[in-house]
Formats: C-alpha cells, sequence, structure tokens
C-alpha cells in the first residue's frame, strides 16, 4: 500500500489529489483482491484446514483483511467463530461489510480500521487465533507488528501469517507471439519499485516469528496451478492484476516490451488479454503457524 508523503497532507490542493489518487488505488486494488478470493478459494479453505489448532477458534483477528478473503474463509470453517476483520482502507472494510450482511453473517463480522504501523493497536480482545494473509509484507516495522499479535494472543492461540512468493503468472512462456516472456520481463521491471516500497515481500517469516516469542508449529507451501481456459475470472484477474503491474513496470520497461503490455491491456484489441484462451494462474501461498509459548 502507498501513503501519501506527509509533508503533501498540509497542501489542500495535494491532499485531494492524494486522497482521490489512494481511493483509485484501493478501487483497483480491491478489484484483485475479490478476483484472487473467488479464484483461491479452494487454496485459502486447505489453508484453513490445515492448521494446528488445538479447539476450535471463537474469537479471531484477520490483520489487514482487505475486502474478506481470510475473513469469510474462517467464518466456514469455524461456524462458531466472531471475527475482528482490521484495515487500514475503508473501502475494503465497507465492502467486507457489504458481503458480510449479504451472507447474513454481519452479527459474527466487526470491521475496525485501524494503521497497523501505529505504535498502539486499538483494542483487539484476546483473540485465539490471528490470520494475517499476504498483509505482514506491508508492515513498516514487521518486528513490532509481530510482537503486538505476541502480546494480543491468548494463551495457546495461534497465529497464521500467510504470505505470496510474488504476483502470479497468467500466461504462457512464449506469448504473447511477438515478445515472448513479456510477464517475466515487466515482473523484472517492477523489482527495484517493491524493493523500495515493500522490501519484507517474500521474507521468510518463520525466523522472526521465532525472534519474536512465538513457537514455530508448522510451516507449508501450497503450490496454485489453476488452468484457466474456460474462466471468465482468470482473465479478469489476469487483466486487473498486469494492468496494475504495468503502474510499477512502465518506466523500466523497454519501449517495445510496453507497447505490447497496452496491447494485451486494450480490451477491443484482438490481442486483448481478456480474449486468450490458454490463460492460467500459476502461484505459491507459504503459511507459518505460531504459537504462543
Ligand atoms: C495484499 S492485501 C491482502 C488482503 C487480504 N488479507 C487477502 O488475503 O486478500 C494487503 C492488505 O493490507 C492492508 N494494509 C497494508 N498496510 C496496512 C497498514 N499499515 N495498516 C492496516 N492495513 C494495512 C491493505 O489495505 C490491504 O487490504
Amino acid at each position: 500500500m502507498t501513503h501519501a508523503h506527509p509533508h503533501t497532507l498540509h497542501h489542500g490542493a495535494q491532499r485531494g489529489h492524494h486522497h482521490h489518487q489512494q481511493q483509485q488505488d484501493d478501487a483497483g486494488q480491491a478489484e484483485i483482491l475479490d478476483l484472487d478470493a473467488e479464484v483461491l478459494a479452494e487454496h485459502i479453505a486447505a489453508i484453513t484446514a490445515w492448521l494446528p489448532l488445538k479447539t476450535s477458534p471463537r474469537q479471531i483477528v484477520d490483520l489487514g483483511c482487505g475486502t474478506g478473503a481470510g475473513t469469510f474463509a474462517l467464518l466456514n470453517r469455524f461456524p462458531e467463530a466472531h471475527v475482528i476483520a482490521v484495515d487500514a482502507s475503508l473501502g475494503h472494510l465497507q465492502r467486507l461489510r457489504q458481503k458480510a450482511c449479504a451472507q447474513e453473517a454481519d452479527d459474527r463480522v466487526r470491521t475496525v480500521q485501524a494503521d497497523l504501523d501505529a505504535t498502539d493497536w486499538p483494542d483487539l480482545g484476546t483473540p485465539d487465533l490471528v490470520w494475517a494473509s499476504a498483509s505482514m509484507h506491508h508492515m513498516a516495522d514487521p518486528d513490532h507488528a509481530l510482537r503486538n499479535v505476541h502480546d494480543m494472543l491468548a494463551p495457546g492461540g495461534l497465529f497464521a501469517v500467510v504470505e505470496l512468493a510474488g504476483f502470479p503468472r497468467f500466461l504462457p512462456e512464449n506469448a504473447p507471439e511477438d515478445r515472448p516472456g513479456l510477464e517475466d520481463r515487466c515482473h523484472a521491471a517492477t523489482e527495484h519499485f517493491h524493493a523500495e516500497h515493500v522490501p519484507h515481500r517474500g521474507a521468510d517469516w518463520g525466523p522472526m516469528l521465532i525472534a519474536a516469542g512465538f513457537t514455530l508449529e508448522g510451516e507449508r507451501t501450497i503450490a496454485v496451478n489453476i488452468e484457466g481456459s474456460d474462466s471468465e475470472a482468470i482473465g479478469r484477474y489476469a487483466f486487473s492484476s498486469l494492468l496494475r503491474i504495468r503502474g510499477a513496470a512502465a518506466q523500466a520497461l523497454p519501449a517495445a516490451d510496453l507497447a505490447a503490455l497496452d496491447r494485451l491491456l486494450d480490451t477491443d484489441s484482438p490481442h486483448s488479454i481478456l480474449r486468450r484462451d490458454d490463460l492460467s494462474v500459476r502461484t505459491e501461498r507459504t503459511v507459518w503457524a505460531a504459537r504462543l509459548s
């Protein structure tokens, strides 16, 4: 997540611009998060089923919940549980709440808007399970966040950190025909951006959890490889993801690659990614389960 630079916040016009930009970013991200939840539903369910829990959790906190991929997977897996869903984005939380209402689960979910980079976190009770999926790597000071989780968990409680190795891949390696390998080059072009903005992406969370005082109960990596030839959701997921990557990659990409990327992203073009029938979703999710010792 990108934050407006603090000193610009005093300037009215700038603030309006950044606020608007942030809302647009959140809306773009919300769509990807919803598609990710839809396409990877079985894999997320498999992770919740794997968790080494001693008893069925009653109080769950979902940190950096986004639009609720984890929240709803956990509510389904643990019918007795209540979830506190925490995120910095009001838009994401509103979307999550709408979904909770539609599923008649709103009495089992509380949404809390909070910046988890702040020194003090709001009171999130004494959960017996804390879930953080693709959110811990966004923390400016992950060690501080892990210690906060350590302090709030109930005795014997479990902390599940779920992370992905990187953005999923969608195109075959020899695509597109005129610029084979384009997708890998797009990702390579974002490396500098990610190193600067999300340096903890791809970190090994095991040693960090142990350093924060947890006992590591297990670690598991799930390989995802979903063939998408007949899936409209996978086409939209690929389109939204590549559109977002374009923003971070554009400056570092050779002109011919950028033009090829734009053809894929041109929904009117015969080369549009939405018209391809050879897409798949290839990614990995790793979960670390840490117990309060
Ligand atoms: C990649 S999304 C993952 C969302 C969700 N957990 C999922 O698995 O689909 C990361 C989320 O972390 C949130 N986030 C990032 N930095 C945050 C912060 N400092 N405080 C609270 N939430 C934050 C973002 O708003 C976003 O919803």
